[in-house]
């Protein structure tokens, strides 16, 4: 680029960051009483000082001063209300730091091809946690994976500890949570009851920096779990199965280490499948569950569960399906055709409900430290949103996430700390599996 163009795009964007700030500063009115009360009090000085010198002293009087001159002179005090008024809102719209974090950014390089750095527009408290402060970006065009890419560098130069990025309103605004630096989460959460929500589709994982991290399964049916061994996955399987049971949901758990880990008290509660004739059977009667529950909810005129309840006072219960170490059912390295054909049935039944569960409440979770395409088949994988993703090397974060992600942000050391899909870290709830 040459240097004159430079320039010119400097000044553009000089341009652009004060007509930001403007109206930054005039949304801002809304929600502060002392902006309001210094913009009235700034015209109320200027409205009197103007009718006061009108009244006293006129430069018509004065002859020698031309009347071009006296008439520009009555537009003083307009002119000064405007600029005053864009001076206060830019002022009131210009954040704390606002040019230090620019300069920040630009050394880091989070910068777009033209050579511009996000602009600070807005920064304040949530609502909802006090101790979180979001500050709000005009992106200038530099995609979310972008930032994520620059997290630990975007953390240094604020000195603040990034709990999350998202994407604004719009695709050019980017949200920074942040915490003060140094506020770890906690390294052990015990479960408690009252954890547990009202709601008959919602399951709590742990809490993240934010709050409490749940999935809605009415939203986002199935749900993923990878990460390394020991990291957490199947105490965080068992923590929802154990949810979904006191909500009164059916479970059903296909393990085909013959049920060692799951103790006598799931046997009792949960339907265990332990090979693969079994597993089959399970999955043709849920799969035969989804065909019926189409039917009637087509006769109905039900666009879902939730829905069909509500309207005919019935209640069809949820069927949650599980597997932990799915790859021991699923995995066909070193298998006989014949066997091959039969987990190629469990995989085609999973692959239905997969694509069709939600409207009727068949739901998945999965569990595998590396559920990668030779393990769980694309189409599987596709419709398995939710994604959890435990301690973990680049390529396995890569693998579950999409990103590398997890293995910067999950200690190497952790156990129960996950990194969500959507770039939430949390620490997953402990819960003692004789309580159940
Ligand atoms: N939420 C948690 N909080 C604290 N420690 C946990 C948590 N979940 C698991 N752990 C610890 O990690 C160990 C391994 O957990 P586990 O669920 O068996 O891992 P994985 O199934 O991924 O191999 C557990 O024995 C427990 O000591
Ligand atoms: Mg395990």
């Amino acid at each position: 680029m040459r240097m004159e163009e430079k320039e010119r795009l400097n000044r553009q964007m000089q341009k652009r960051y004060v007509w930001l700030r403007v109206r930054n500063g005039y949304k801002s009115l809304k929600n502060s009483k002392p902006k309001r009360f210094v913009l009235a009090t700034f015209y109320t000085v200027v409205l009197l000082a103007w009718i006061f010198n009108k009244n006293r002293f006129s430069l018509k009087d004065v002859d020698f001063i031309s009347p071009a001159f006296a008439a520009l002179s009555k537009l003083v005090w307009p002119i000064m209300l405007v600029v005053g008024t864009v001076f206060l809102l830019l002022l009131f719209g210009t954040p704390v730091n606002a040019g230090r974090i620019i300069n920040e950014f630009r050394r880091i390089g989070l910068i777009n091809s033209a050579g511009e750095t996000p602009i600070l527009t807005a920064k304040y408290k949530d609502e909802k946690q006090s101790e979180v402060t979001v500050l709000t970006f005009d992106g200038v065009g530099i995609p979310l994976p972008e930032w994520e890419n620059k997290r630990q560098r975007i953390e240094a130069a604020l000195n603040l500890h990034v709990v999350k990025l998202a994407e604004g309103k719009n695709k050019r605004e980017v949200l920074i949570f942040t915490v003060p630096a140094g506020k770890p989460l906690p390294e052990r959460l015990e479960w408690r009851d009252s954890y547990l929500t009202k709601d008959d589709s919602t399951l709590v994982l742990g809490q993240s920096l934010l709050g409490v991290v749940g999935v809605d399964l009415a939203k986002i049916p199935h749900i993923l779990l990878g990460g390394s061994t020991g990291s957490g996955k199947s105490m965080l399987l068992k923590l929802l199965l154990m949810q979904a049971l006191k909500k009164g949901h059916a479970v059903c758990i296909a393990d085909f280490k013959g049920g060692v880990d799951f103790s006598a008290v799931w046997h009792e509660k949960c339907r265990m499948c332990f090979d693969e004739d079994a597993l089959l059977t399970l999955l043709t009667k849920l799969v035969n569950e989804l065909e019926l529950r189409k039917r009637v909810l087509r006769e109905s005129g039900c666009p879902n569960l939730d829905a069909y309840n509500r309207r005919t006072g019935k209640r069809w219960q949820r069927y949650i399906f599980a597997c932990d170490e799915v790859a021991e059912v699923l995995d066909k390295t070193g298998l006989s055709k014949e066997q091959k054909e039969k987990v190629n049935l469990i995989e085609s039944k999973l692959a239905v409900i997969a694509r069709q569960g939600r409207a009727f409440g068949i739901h998945l979770i999965l569990a595998t430290q590396r559920p990668d395409a030779n393990i769980i088949p694309g189409q599987i994988k596709s419709n398995l949103d939710f994604r959890v993703c435990g301690r973990a090397d680049t390529v396995l974060s890569q693998i579950i996430l999409d990103s590398t992600a997890a293995a910067e942000q999950i200690p190497k050391d952790a156990a129960g700390r996950f990194l969500l899909y959507d770039g939430t870290v949390f620490q997953a709830y402990l819960f003692d599996e004789h309580s159940l």
